[in-house]
């Protein structure tokens, strides 16, 4: 079983990341937190607090940072033209939901439930890294009672999706990002190297609707403004399932290809939340940020017929496909 806490901004593809999550049988959800990101943090609650109640989710929700991690920096990209202006495809989720809500704030309830079960639980980021920054701030010991850290972000040997250098959720908080990579715990980055492989098609989703429940059915509705973007202005006939497919990552690693080496992240400038790999093996580079950090997971490849195929299971069916 794989303890979980999972880091989020829902956001579409969060969405279906959640329900893969809650429904994977190997999956164990101690929690999800919240931030900022495809829209503000009291929004992003409020959709998990919605999915929460729809997909009657026992896991608790804290509500975590709703700004970068340096004061001084605005993030001003609104995703809502990827997303929605509520973060859910415009299904008219309602204002306020009634649904519990943890008090401590993200970083607090990371911490207490990594400590609670030393070496055994996984963080699954999905959106900014402020809150996982936050926590190991507060307690740099943590890096050593997490088992693993899988982090959908990045944009390594491609181009980003906000800037020609930057993907989404590095570029929301590039300085957060840059302390979770260089902090010593084992971080995978499922960057869009992969996740722009991995795009499920709108029959793809039509026919798990017609094979699942009402849940399902809720996941496809809210997924179609978002699909919408991407046919119109990215030019794909489908989704990417880029929070998904890190979490395909923890039960199915065995489907991705990955290189290891010291990530940084660029603060600031031109290709500012640009993610640089110094590979562990090829050149050597001297004196250089990489220096002496640890090293880290980027994936390269990735069989996306696959994972789609793992997902599916999941959501569908509740079922795990074993290696
Ligand atoms: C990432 O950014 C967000 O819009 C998505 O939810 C995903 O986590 C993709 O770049
Ligand atoms: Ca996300």
């Amino acid at each position: 079983m794989h303890k979980v806490i999972f880091d989020t901004d829902p956001g579409v593809d969060d969405a279906m990341a959640l329900l893969f999550l809650h429904r994977h049988p190997e999956v164990d959800l101690l929690g999800v937190t919240t931030v900022f990101g495809n829209v503000a943090v009291d929004l992003t609650t409020r959709n998990a607090q919605f999915l929460h109640r729809e997909w009657k989710i026992p896991a608790p929700i804290a509500k975590g940072a709703g700004e970068t991690i340096d004061p001084s920096r605005r993030d001003d990209r609104a995703a809502s033209v990827v997303h929605g202006a509520d973060g859910l495809g415009n299904i008219g989720v309602p204002e306020a939901i009634d649904w519990p809500l943890d008090p401590r704030p993200a970083h607090e309830f990371i911490i207490d439930t990594v400590r609670a079960h030393p070496g055994e639980v996984t963080l699954v980021a999905v959106g900014r890294m402020t809150n996982l920054a936050l926590a190991v701030k507060a307690d740099p010991e943590l890096a050593g009672l997490v088992k693993d850290v899988i982090v959908m972000g990045g944009a390594f040997d491609v181009n980003g999706n906000v800037t020609p250098a930057a993907e989404a959720n590095i570029h929301g908080d590039p300085e957060a990002a840059d302390l979770v990579f260089i902090t010593p715990w084992k971080v995978t980055i499922v960057g869009l190297d992969v996740t722009m492989k991995t795009i499920m098609s709108a029959d793809y989703l039509a026919e798990m609707v017609e094979a699942g429940d009402q849940p399902v059915k809720l996941l496809s509705d809210l997924s179609q403004y978002y699909i919408d973007f991407y046919r119109s202005r990215v030019g794909i006939a489908g989704m990417a399932v880029h929070d998904s497919t890190a979490c395909v990552y923890l039960v199915r690693p065995d489907l991705f290809t990955v290189r290891s080496g010291p990530v940084r992240v660029v603060c600031g400038g031109l290709a500012d939340g640009g993610t640089i790999q110094a590979p562990d093996r090829g050149r050597r580079f001297v004196g250089t940020p990489w220096d002496g950090q640890p090293s880290q997971w980027a994936c390269t490849g990735v069989e996306a017929e696959r994972v789609l195929e793992v997902i599916r299971a999941a959501i569908v069916e509740s079922q795990a496909i074993p290696a």
